[in-house]
């Protein structure tokens, strides 16, 4: 048995996005946003389910902030739903739903927790995608001005501010693979959108900066990690553009100001072009506050030509798997977070997501969900190896909060610390939830 103990100053949290939780869809003037479009659309989300509903956190948001309060977390992450405030994307507001916002998080503010706001968790109005939504240059202008309305609003409420979730699933997962909304298959498309991405997160900062906004901003980029199969050349070179793909690819123009090379060239050979105009590069080459990390899972790769994007075979070498047939790789976690203080610095994280897919039911009122206990002992123990090799860890937010709409899954995953059930909207406390808030109050936990 080994104790893990976290430094006094780390801060706990959970994490939420808009539309997996809110519900409400049609209340209070919100506009639509691509992904009502996209789950309503026959056989786009599994089961057809969609976030008409989903956990109604709109009407019962002082009952989830209760269940933070018993939980003992500081810190919340939650986004704000583009469409719910400007439902056209850009031009008049829409009153109610600011109102919302300003209730929930001085509802938050109460209860002595702090709002982490992120202000793009993937519902891009509808509006701004029927004029070619991220592929539009005006939609980073238009992403800009929402912003700075929102710095302006909360200025002082609100003191940690995330751009934009996974920048990578916004691009190549919803425009490449075509998973998530809008779903096109198109890498060129995706490509471009990836740099509009970074623009839109670095025009953000620069408004934040000119409006000297009290707090800090970031992005929260997700990371996977690939482990060569052998010690081939072949085979470290195809993981390392896989591991590119996703931080190399997110993190190079905003730490260094350029694309890895490496990967332009890689694009190009794949018949996708990268476009960059005057300018820019150093729109998105802007020190931020701190850096969000999202974790969830790892992979052994191999060299094989032609396969996948980067030539990469993923090989099963019998890893334990989530619910969601993730495969668990907490050593991962670690090399990712190492990865990036050796490439970047020690620049100040938050781990912005981490948690596991677990679909476990209610059984007289409780709910046993053993393994993410263990998958979160496990990753914690990573980020603590990762604290004591220098990286520069300030808080922790699991991924999530409660049972919510899994994009693409529908309300077949659950990543809840408590759990929903979606028929009477009940909310239950996952033994998990007990775990978790025994370790916060402690500070440590034992292996
Ligand atoms: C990443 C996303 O930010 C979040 O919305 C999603 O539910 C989790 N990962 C789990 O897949």
């Amino acid at each position: 048995m080994a104790i893990i103990k976290f430094p006094k100053e780390m801060r706990w949290g959970a994490a939420t996005a808009a539309y997996q939780i809110e519900g409400a869809a049609k209340e209070d003037g919100r506009g639509l946003s691509i992904w009502d479009t996209f789950s309503h659309t026959p056989g786009k989300v599994l089961n057809g389910d969609n976030g008409d509903v989903a956990c109604d956190s709109y009407h019962r948001y002082h009952e989830d902030i209760q269940l933070m309060k018993e939980l003992g977390i500081d810190i919340y992450r939650f986004s704000i739903s583009w469409p719910r405030v400007f439902p056209a994307g850009t031009g008049e507001v829409n009153e109610k739903g600011l109102q919302y916002y300003h209730d929930f998080v001085d509802a938050l503010i109460e209860n002595g927790i702090e709002p982490m706001c992120t202000l793009y968790h993937w519902d891009l109005p509808q509006a701004l995608q029927d004029t070619g939504g991220w592929a539009n240059r005006e939609t980073i202008e238009a992403f800009a001005e929402y912003a700075e309305f929102m710095f302006q609003q909360f200025n002082g409420k609100i003191k940690k501010w995330i751009t934009l979730n996974e920048p990578w699933c916004v691009s190549f997962l919803s425009n490449y693979i075509g998973a998530h909304a809008p779903g096109n298959k198109d890498l060129q498309l995706a490509l471009t959108i990836s740099h509009h991405l970074l623009l839109a997160h670095g025009k953000a900062v620069a408004r934040f900066r000119k409006l000297d906004v009290e707090g800090e901003i970031g992005y929260a980029p997700n990371m996977e990690w690939y482990e060569p199969f052998s010690s081939k050349q072949e085979d470290i070179d195809a993981c390392n553009r896989a591991l590119a793909y996703f931080i190399e690819w997110f993190m190079d123009p905003v730490f260094k100001g350029s694309y890895p090379e490496f990967m332009v060239d890689w694009f190009k050979k794949k018949g996708a072009v990268l476009t960059i105009e005057d300018g820019d590069m150093e729109t998105i080459h802007q020190p931020i506050d701190f850096l969000g990390i999202n974790f969830y899972t790892g992979f052994v790769g191999r060299y094989k030509e032609g396969e996948d994007l980067f030539d990469l075979e993923r090989i099963d070498i019998g890893f334990e798997k989530t619910d969601f047939n993730w495969n668990i790789y907490p050593e991962g976690f670690y090399k990712a977070l190492t990865k990036v203080k050796d490439q970047y610095g020690a620049i100040p994280i938050y781990i912005t997501e981490n948690g596991a897919c677990y679909n476990d039911g209610v059984e007289n009122g409780r709910v046993k969900d053993t393994k993410r206990i263990d998958y979160l002992k496990q990753h914690l123990t990573s980020l603590k190896r990762s604290i004591d090799a220098g990286v520069n860890v300030k808080g922790y937010l699991t991924w999530s909060l409660m049972d919510n709409f899994e994009w693409a899954e529908g309300y077949d995953k659950r990543f809840g610390i408590i759990h929903v059930d979606f028929n009477t909207l009940e909310r239950t406390k996952k033994d998990s939830y007990y775990w978790y808030k025994h370790m916060i109050s402690n500070g440590w936990f034992d292996m």
